[in-house]
Formats: structure tokens, sequence, C-alpha cells
């Protein structure tokens, strides 16, 4: 297979019996259903926002079921609960949720090779569990995975970006930005890895902006949100505060990015409905 197409949504938020957000994710998927590509990665908060919420599991389920071309999926904070050391939400992960997310929309970390490249998607929850067994398992089967590449080019996919600034920030203060990003611990091991395993992009979701950056030979793309924008317009903003997903094109001398759907789906701003809730 000369290109690998790719389609990564992030952050569809859908509630069962909810109207919210499914207008896009209808327009998402028969955009899908038209253009075929090889595989859907719906890279996490899925659900619309109460991880303890069996029926918006099970309609979020539902939905991406029904696309026509393959697909898998990675937990968010809203699917599994949040970060031990650096989340926000009231929930938490724990291995009780992580089953429940299981049931549901099946493994929560993948690995498989296309194109000339390695890719790979872990669980961001896990990251910063203070001494969960999860935790540590997921870092060896990173490490054996990335191993496995044997030196191909490796795009990772998680829910939460990195970093905001720069990997060499500290973790902050205010709740509403360390939530944000993954913990500092768990980003340099991660990076590491990244570095001596050849990853040359990392793909995730959460803040429902689309960023792109690249550093030290590394690409960071942060998906848009298929669902809405969030936070106040005078809000701190890293990323361009729209929605829409990422279609990817991996060949094995690169790949190509673009972004879906800003264009023809609804901007919903979820600030209103959310002022005094946790998390994004
Ligand atoms: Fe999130
Ligand atoms: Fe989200």
């Amino acid at each position: 297979m000369d290109e690998y197409r790719l389609v990564q949504v992030a952050d569809i938020h859908l509630g069962a019996g909810q109207e919210l957000h499914l207008d896009n994710w209808l327009k998402v998927a028969r955009w899908i259903a038209r253009e075929r590509p090889h595989l859907v990665v719906a890279n996490g908060d899925l659900v619309l926002g109460d991880p303890d919420a069996d029926a918006d599991h099970a309609f979020a389920r539902e939905q991406i079921g029904k696309l026509p071309v393959p697909w898998r999926c990675l937990p968010g904070n809203h699917d599994i609960g949040d970060n031990i050391v650096s989340g926000k939400m009231p929930q938490r992960v724990s291995d009780a949720r992580r089953a429940r997310f299981a049931s549901h929309f099946g493994d929560e970390r993948w690995a498989f090779e296309a194109a000339g490249w390695g890719f790979v998607g872990i669980n961001s929850q896990l990251l910063g569990s203070n001494g969960q067994s999860a935790e540590a398992a997921q870092w060896d089967w990173l490490a054996h995975t990335l191993t496995g590449f044997s030196g191909k080019p490796a795009a990772l996919f998680l829910h939460k970006p990195l970093f905001l600034d720069h990997p060499s920030e500290p973790d902050y203060e205010d709740l509403a930005l360390r939530q944000s990003c993954i913990d500092s611990g768990s980003r340099q091991r991660l990076l590491d890895l990244c570095k001596r395993h050849r990853v040359r992009l990392v793909s995730s979701g959460h803040k429902h902006q689309t960023r792109a950056f690249a550093l030290d030979g590394i690409y960071y793309i942060w998906a848009p949100s298929t669902a809405c924008v969030n936070s106040p317009p005078t809000a701190l903003h890293w990323g361009m505060r729209e929605v829409g997903f990422v279609d990817y094109r991996f060949r094995p001398d690169g790949f190509d990015h673009r972004i879906v759907g800003a264009d023809f789906l609804f901007r919903h701003e979820s600030y209103m409905r959310k002022y005094g809730a946790a998390g994004e």
C-alpha cells in the first residue's frame, strides 16, 4: 500500500437522547461514507460529558458503529475520567471506568503498520496515574511496540496534548491549564521514547482547537473537535477556535494533513452551557 488515508475525529461528544453535536456527527459520518478512508480514529471524548453515563457510551458506540469503514477509538477524560495527578474533573480514571470503555469501544491502546509507518494509539488518561498498574503496563507495552516498528517513522495518537507552550514547561498551578495537557514527568518519559524510536507525528484532541507546529523533528497536530468550540472568546487560546476533523495521508516518505469540516459543520459554542462544569 503506497498511501494510507486515516481520518482522525476528536471530541465528538455525543449523548443519548441529545441532539447536541449529533448534527455535526451525522455530517462527518456522511463525509466518511463518501470518502472511504482506510481507517477512522476517534481520539477521545466520545461521550457528551459524564464518564459514568452508560446510555451515552452506548449511544456514541452505536453512532461510531454505523461507519462503513474500519475504526479505532481512544479514551478521553470524559470517557473514563481525568488524569490522577494533573486532572480537574471530579471523576478520575479507574479500572472500572476503563473496563466500561473497553466493553463499548474496544481496546484503549492499539498499534499497527501501514504505508511504511508505525501507528500507535495510547490511553492518555493513564499518564500520571500515581501508580496504577495499568499505567505501568501501558509504558511497557509502548516501549515494546515502538521497538517493534524497527526504525520506521511512527505516528502517535492520544487524547491530551503533551504540552501547551514547550516541552520544558512546568506543571501549571491553574487547574484549568494543568488539565489541558499531560503532566511534565509523563511528558518527558513519553518524549524520550518518541525520540529514541523515530516518532514523527503526535496527534491529539481535547483542546477543541486546531493547531500545527513542528519541534525537534516531531510534528504536533491538535485536532479540532467535530462537536464544538470551548471557552469564552476572551479566554487564552493556543490554536484556531474552529470545529472540524483531520484527513491524513501517510506515505513511506512522509505525510500530508488537512483540516476538513470547518466550512460545513455547525460551529457550536459550548461555553455557555458548560459554565461551572469541568474540563474539555
Ligand atoms: Fe478532553
Ligand atoms: Fe472534549
